[in-house]
């Protein structure tokens, strides 16, 4: 029999209980990575880190963590080459479906060039083409469309007002915008601007005065459709700058093109006052499976790379990672089992000194 005081056996029990109170505490902050309040929750990063695969892991845990309170999530993928239906293993169209074992888990691929149609059909409509179309002949008529071609991304802006208007339309409490590497996204987030200087050049231009008619026509009709449109532009950049509404989190790798092409989306983030949650580095090596020379070379510069980033974010934002695994990550079961791995409550494996990003 162990002689223990009794003393002693409180501070044994004490310390337990403490012990797991602090990890419960730890575990709830990791799930609870982003705040209540937020709606539309973007992955970025690099081609091939794993958005698609965390954005369907985030989608998995909130899914369950709304699950007692009837919530839904949905993810939307906004990359022309969509593979959300080859991580779940599940056909998606561009309407949102149910994901498979799933009670309040949707998913929808966002068909880009459709939706540049249909945005365009509706801007038509919405300025009443065919009226303009009695004052004017069919040369002028196509001068206009070929404006509306010359203006870098008007198109594709027009787009993404559209699918914002359709997702407003939708009843899910968390939307995760599973994205096109981060080039694209930039691009995405800029679009605000573009349709306000669009317009504006509009105007200016010498065809401007035949958009004015559009203007003209459309106050005619009782309705200042153009404020209407500004209107939805402004609301949308009021949404992607809300903290509480809109965050981003970066998914990368421990290699210095993700970091960097990271660090740099994160500074354009700030600069057009878009919240960052969090970093996820995904695809890490494990000490115990980096035996030989080579893979023992890769850990190192693995290594280095996440000391650069736990010095860069460590203050700022959660950091969470996952291993590289020695299998396909596809279907839902397999994504449960990767979700839960990571959200774990594990902490970075920091070794060696600190190195700065630019010295490198
Ligand atoms: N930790 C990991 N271990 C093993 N395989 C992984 C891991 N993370 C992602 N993968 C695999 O790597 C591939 C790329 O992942 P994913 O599609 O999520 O990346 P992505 O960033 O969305 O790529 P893209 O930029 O092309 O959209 C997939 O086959 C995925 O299953
Ligand atoms: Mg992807």
């Amino acid at each position: 029999m162990i002689d223990i005081s009794e003393n002693e056996l409180d501070n044994i029990l004490n310390n337990t209980i403490k012990d797991f109170q602090k990890n419960l505490e730890l575990t709830k902050i990791k799930e609870d990575i982003i705040p209540d309040s937020i709606k539309w929750l973007f992955l970025s990063g690099k081609g091939g880190v794993g958005k698609t695969t965390c954005s369907c892991s985030l989608g998995i845990k909130y899914s369950e963590k709304f699950l007692k309170t009837n919530k839904k999530v949905l993810i939307v993928s906004t990359d022309p080459a969509h593979n959300l239906s080859d991580a779940f293993n599940q056909q998606f169209t561009d309407a949102p479906l149910l994901v498979d074992t799933f009670e309040n888990l949707y998913c929808m691929e966002y068909d880009t060039k459709k939706g540049i149609k249909e945005a365009q059909e509706e801007f038509c409509k919405k300025y009443n083409v065919n009226e303009i179309n009695k004052n004017f002949n069919y040369s002028q008529m196509s001068d206009l469309s070929d404006l509306f071609k010359k203006i870098p991304g008007i198109d594709e802006a027009l787009g993404f007002l559209y699918l914002v208007k359709k997702l407003g339309k939708m009843d899910y409490d968390l939307i995760i915008f599973d994205t096109a590497p981060t080039g694209h996204t930039s691009k995405l987030l800029s679009y605000p601007q573009i349709l306000k200087d669009s317009y504006n050049k509009m105007i200016n231009k010498p065809m401007g005065q035949m958009f004015k008619m559009f203007i003209n026509n459309s106050m005619n009709q009782g309705k200042d459709k153009l404020s209407e449109i500004i209107d939805r532009i402004n609301k949308l950049n009021e949404k992607l700058t809300d903290p509480e509404y809109t965050t981003f989190i970066c998914v990368g790798i421990p290699e210095f093109l993700s970091v960097y092409e990271n660090e740099r989306f994160i500074q354009d983030l700030f600069s057009m006052n878009i919240n960052v949650s969090g970093i996820i580095i995904n695809q890490l090596l494990s000490d115990k499976n980096c035996i030989n020379d080579f893979w023992k070379k890769r850990k190192n510069m693995q290594d280095k790379y996440l000391n650069v980033i736990r010095d860069l974010y460590e203050n700022d934002f959660f950091l969470c990672y996952n291993e590289l695994q020695d299998e396909e990550i596809r279907g839902p079961q397999k994504l449960r089992e990767f979700s839960d791995k990571l959200f774990k409550n594990k902490k970075l494996n920091m070794k060696g000194p600190s190195v700065n990003l630019e010295n490198l």
